[in-house]
């Protein structure tokens, strides 16, 4: 399966089956990580961050580099040229003759498909605003496959901020193109899902979800429990913010009615949605699922750079 030279903006971009070749090869590289060590000798990541980041730039330049590669960017926007007004189209002209790959995060919707039209190397959509975050997802199915066996018959609940979670609109639209998936949505009346990913999921004629704005009362039939951050950032003000940033913190006692194999994730980073006493829980996967971050990414740089 090739994907050299395409684009990853929306996980849509992709096919089933191109998913599937790049959770295959991941999973190659975790059990022999050594046999990819050098596979990418010679190639260069640009890492273009507009906003902030831990794991998705880090994971990235750690995947590069374990895979024998070189990288190169920035992590604020503020030291580079956009300070002096240089469109993200002129930046990724130029970046295009200094690098092989780009990774570009940016507050903006659509900033990194734009990046992608005047590109001469493949973008990879690092997260833009409150829209997409396709890498997340590569990293979360990964975790799901490795952890459940399967990306099918789930019940799959996504509680939080579903409203501006880019990593939940990413996720539960990939989730939904695989069989017997059935999701709850659990978030203030505000924070809702918003309608137009509803309607893409009802195009599926099995399509179910339940909304609720009570974890507790759901907790017990679920999964996969995907926590989620408020997100701050995208706010208008800060009085809503502090209304709603505590709506839901699961701990250790609340866990008492969930399944004893329900996987607890998150794409991190998390503020208080999941308080440290549930760290220790055999269910709470969030580092785990952090780290095979690291392997998602490494196999879709080898397939979109056709090193594989
Ligand atoms: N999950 C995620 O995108 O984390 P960062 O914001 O730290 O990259």
């Amino acid at each position: 399966m090739s994907l050299k030279g395409k684009h990853l903006i929306d996980p849509g971009d992709f096919t089933l089956t191109e998913l599937n070749s790049i959770f295959q090869l991941a999973e190659k590289i975790i059990e022999n990580r050594e046999d990819f060590s050098e596979i990418c000798k010679g190639k260069i990541l640009a890492t273009l961050f507009y906003e902030p980041s831990t794991r998705t730039r880090l994971s990235f330049e750690a995947a590069m580099l374990r895979m024998g590669g070189k990288v190169l960017g920035f992590s604020d926007a503020n030291v580079s040229s956009a300070a002096k007004g240089e469109s993200i189209a002129d930046t990724i002209r130029v970046i295009s003759s200094y690098s092989d790959i780009a990774v570009i995060r940016h507050p903006k919707e659509g900033a990194p498909k734009l990046a992608s039209k005047y590109s001469a190397i493949p973008v990879i959509n690092g997260g833009d605003g409150g829209h997409q975050h396709p890498t997340q997802t590569l990293t979360d199915l990964l975790t799901i496959k490795r952890l459940k066996g399967s990306l099918s018959g789930h019940r799959v609940a996504f509680c939080g901020d579903l409203k501006f979670g880019r990593t939940v609109h990413s996720l539960i639209k990939t989730l939904s193109r695989y069989p017997d998936n059935k999701f709850v949505l659990i978030s203030p009346n505000e924070l809702r899902l918003p309608e137009q990913i509803k309607e893409i999921l009802k195009k599926d004629p099995n399509f179910e979800i339940v909304e609720t704005e009570d974890l507790e009362s759901v907790l017990d039939s679920i999964d996969i429990l995907y926590m989620t951050r408020i997100q701050k950032e995208r706010f208008f003000n800060e009085a809503d913010y502090v209304r709603l940033k505590d709506s839901y913190i699961l701990d250790k006692n609340k866990l008492k009615s969930a399944k004893k194999d329900m996987l607890i994730m998150h794409p991190l980073p998390r503020v208080n949605e999941i308080a440290y006493d549930v760290d220790d829980d055999p269910r709470a996967v969030y580092f785990k699922q952090a780290e095979y971050g690291v392997y998602a990414r490494m196999a879709l740089m080898a397939l979109l750079l056709g090193v594989n």
